[in-house]
């Protein structure tokens, strides 16, 4: 590939940007200055960018604690979206897996990744994914039973069997807070099947997804690379 290219799918710089830097000699391939931004690289050069090597990856994956307040897309004209969240130099076409609503914190990857994307949201795999809420109400076994069966919601979508764990009940606040494990994704999937029991969620956050764990040392807002374990839990 071009070697501005190669530059600018590592988020170094923009394609005009990096013209200019290597036509005043800032790059180097294999130990020898470039100033032809069309010179041609491949994965096994070693180019060098103003004193940083710059190694080729085709893939990056990060794992963020999404903050409640902002929105899970790529790009927004006037809000601050869960790519601007990733401290890194932005690499071309990142996106999350999946969304997650305004108000929901917790686990999001973020990657450019399509094919691993496609497989952790295809309907057809039924990807574990789980979640901490609180709620208003006192859940109880019978609301356990309703979410194992496959809940009907209010517009009469009918739902996959979901594990409720309920984990506290709070008499005085009349609130519970449970665990919940639903192997869909359906647009305000949990506050809707909260809802179906007469409850609302009023915090949420994703634990987990398929065999990915929120890292607890992340605080809200904070990200980091997959680690290669990770990487090798999800077939990378
Ligand atoms: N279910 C919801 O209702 N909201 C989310 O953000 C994720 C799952």
């Amino acid at each position: 590939m071009r070697l501005d290219k190669y530059l600018s799918d590592m988020g170094v710089g923009t394609r005009s940007e990096l013209k200019k830097d290597i036509r005043k000699g800032g790059v180097s391939v294999d130990g020898e200055v470039i100033k032809d931004p069309g010179h041609s690289v491949g994965v096994s050069s070693r180019v060098v960018f103003k004193g940083h090597e710059i190694v080729y990856e085709e893939f990056v994956y990060y794992m963020l604690n999404k903050p409640a307040g902002i929105i899970s897309a790529s790009e927004d004209d006037r809000e601050e979206t869960v790519i601007d969240l990733i401290p890194e130099p932005k690499r071309r076409n990142l996106f999350p897996v999946g969304r997650l609503d305004r108000d929901t914190e917790g686990l999001l990857l973020i990657t450019n990744d399509g094919a691993l994307s496609h497989r952790l949201l295809s309907p057809k795999h039924h990807v574990d994914k789980v979640y901490y809420a609180e709620v208003t109400g006192m859940l109880n076994e019978s609301d356990v039973e309703l979410f194992r069966q496959g809940l009907v919601l209010s517009d009469g979508l009918e739902c996959m069997p979901a594990d409720l764990k309920i984990l506290s009940v709070f008499e005085e606040e009349y609130s519970s807070e449970a665990e919940i494990t639903i192997r869909e994704g359906k647009f305000h999937q949990v506050k809707r099947m909260f809802d179906a029991v007469g409850a609302e969620v009023t915090y949420l956050k994703r634990l987990s997804m398929g065999p990915l764990t929120l890292d607890p040392d992340l605080e809200p807002g904070e990200s980091r690379r997959l680690t290669p374990e990770e990487l090798e839990t999800l077939g990378i």
